[in-house]
This record gives C-alpha cells, sequence and structure tokens, in this order.
C-alpha cells in the first residue's frame, strides 16, 4: 500500500493503478464500518484508493474540527488490511488555498435535517467530495448509509455536474448492542454509551409498528419521541420520516422511506436511520 501526500504524488501515483478504480473517501479515526466500505471496494474494483482528510469547511464554527479524534497509523493498517492500494492524506493548506473561493453546493436536498442542524455543512462537504473525485478520478465510490442525507447529496451531485462516477452505499455497520459505529462514539463516558442505544431502540420500535400496519408518519415520530423523551440523557434534536429519495416529509408511508434522527447525549451528538417500506 502506498501513502501519498501532495497532488502531485496522487496524480503520479493514480496513473500506476488498474481500473476499475474503486474510491473510499473518509476523515479517518476508522471504524468497522469504514472497513466494511474498503472491503466492498476490494471485492468489485481491479484497486482501491482511499482518503483521510479531516476536512475543516464542513464542521461548524462551534463543532468538534479540533478535537476531531485522529490516529493515522491505526488507519493505515486498517486500510492495507481490508485491500486498499493507495491512500491520500492530503494537507487542509494544499486543499484550500489562500484566497480559496469556489463551492459545490446542492439546494433543496441540503435544506433540511442535517442541513437545518449544521447549514455550512454539506456545502463543505459537497466541495471537499468534489475536489477528491477530480483528483483520484475513480469509477466507482463508495459511501455510508448511515449518513443518509449525505449519499443523497452526494449522487444529486454526481447526477448535475456529470461526474462519470457510480456511487454505491453500504449498510450501517452497528455495535452488537445496535449502537451504529462513528468516530464519533468515542467521545461518549460509559452513561452516556449505554444511553445512546436509545436511537437504535426507538427507531426498531418505530419499524415494528410499521411492519405491524402503521403507516402514519406522525404516530412513528411520535413513537420514536416518547422513547427518547424516556431516557434521562439523551435529547431528541430531530426526527423525521420522509421520501427515501427526496428527504420530503411524509404524511403516510406508502414507499420507500426513511426514518432518520439526531440525538445528543451530553456534547455529543449523534445520527442514525432505518430505511422502511
Ligand atoms: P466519515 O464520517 O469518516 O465517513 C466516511 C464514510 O464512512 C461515509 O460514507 C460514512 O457514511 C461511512 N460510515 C460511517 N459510519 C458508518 C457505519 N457505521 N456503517 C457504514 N458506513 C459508515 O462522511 C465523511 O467522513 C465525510 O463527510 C466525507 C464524505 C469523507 C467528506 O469529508
Amino acid at each position: 500500500m502506498q501513502t501519498v501526500i501532495t497532488l502531485a504524488e496522487l496524480r503520479a501515483a493514480r496513473r500506476n493503478l488498474p481500473g476499475p478504480l474503486g474510491f473510499v473517501p473518509t476523515m479517518g479515526s476508522l471504524h468497522a464500518g469504514h472497513i466494511s466500505l474498503a472491503r466492498r471496494a476490494h471485492a468489485e474494483c481491479a484497486s482501491v484508493a482511499a482518503s483521510i482528510f479531516v476536512n475543516p469547511t464542513q464542521f461548524g464554527p462551534t463543532e468538534d474540527l479540533a478535537k476531531y479524534p485522529r490516529d493515522l497509523p491505526r488507519d493505515l493498517t486498517l486500510l492495507e488490511e481490508a485491500g486498499v492500494e493507495l491512500v491520500w492524506t492530503p494537507t487542509p493548506e494544499e486543499m484550500y488555498l489562500p484566497g480559496f473561493q469556489t463551492w459545490v453546493s446542492v439546494e433543496s436536498l441540503t435544506r433540511r435535517l442535517e442541513g437545518e442542524a449544521r447549514p455550512t455543512h454539506f456545502r463543505g462537504v459537497t466541495t471537499v467530495v468534489a475536489k477528491l473525485f477530480n483528483a483520484v478520478g475513480p469509477d466507482k465510490a463508495y459511501f455510508g448509509q448511515k449518513d443518509a442525507q449525505q449519499a443523497a447529496v452526494i449522487r444529486q451531485m454526481v447526477k448535475d455536474l456529470n461526474f462519470s462516477v457510480e456511487i454505491v452505499v453500504c449498510p450501517i455497520v452497528r455495535e452488537p448492542d445496535g449502537l451504529a459505529m462513528s468516530s464519533r462514539n468515542v467521545y461518549l463516558n460509559p452513561e452516556e454509551r449505554q444511553a445512546a442505544t436509545v436511537l437504535f431502540r426507538s427507531l426498531s420500535a418505530a419499524k415494528a409498528a410499521y411492519d405491524s400496519g402503521e403507516c402514519k408518519a406522525e404516530s412513528l415520530r411520535t413513537l420514536v419521541m416518547e422513547i427518547v423523551a424516556a431516557e434521562p440523557l439523551a435529547r431528541l434534536q430531530y426526527i423525521s420520516c420522509t421520501d427515501y429519495d427526496t428527504l420530503e416529509e411524509l404524511e403516510t408511508v406508502k414507499g420507500k422511506a426513511l426514518l432518520s434522527m439526531a440525538v445528543y447525549l451530553g456534547k455529543t451528538r449523534l445520527i442514525d436511520n432505518f430505511v422502511i417500506g
């Protein structure tokens, strides 16, 4: 496995990789969720590139950019074991040159849910992912269903800007008790970690209600709210039941729908979602 830092090194190394090339963009601090993307890419592509870059532009001014967990040596070992050929770890200085002023932003899809709670987040994500795609030139790029809105936004960007890359969305990898794996789980103290199962528990209850005939979105949202309210350490930021593709809030679940939520446990903000219908 080769590790490169500069754009020039990346371009030179890229030329030697056989196609089709799979690409896994990450912010590092890798866990089994990230590794599942790399393994899937390895299974489907002739070679795999990954990036590790804690992208400053997708963090809000009061968010956790400075304390975001970083462990490069461990990340590199995990990526090599997963069959990755090339890892790019760009610097913020080279990604955002002085005078940087060109942004990629997807409009209505980013206004709700995560975009409403984090107004500058998706502009940072789409801008950096566009830059990563331009530099790496992958045939397929792998994203997690964990960040369902991010995957939808990237798909829209690829379609609107004619990127010739196929977006592959992979299932959420969870801890044995159901908590979705996240680099931010390390912020939780033992009590918060236990309380964090409330995301999976409440979404499971809503799915069970749907499976036994409850189609009213409001009833599903209320059920989740009640279960989160019963967990003293948890504070619900939003629960939504939307159309899977448009992310428009639903009254009745008819086709494929997305139940998604954000919850604070102390200062840590966690997200999770289930697909129903
Ligand atoms: P990061 O949070 O590091 O996540 C990298 C990829 O791993 C994303 O596609 C995310 O959805 C996926 N992922 C995270 N947890 C997962 C889990 N439990 N199961 C399956 N997949 C999971 O998402 C980002 O970085 C950034 O926004 C990025 C796209 C790299 C742009 O900066």
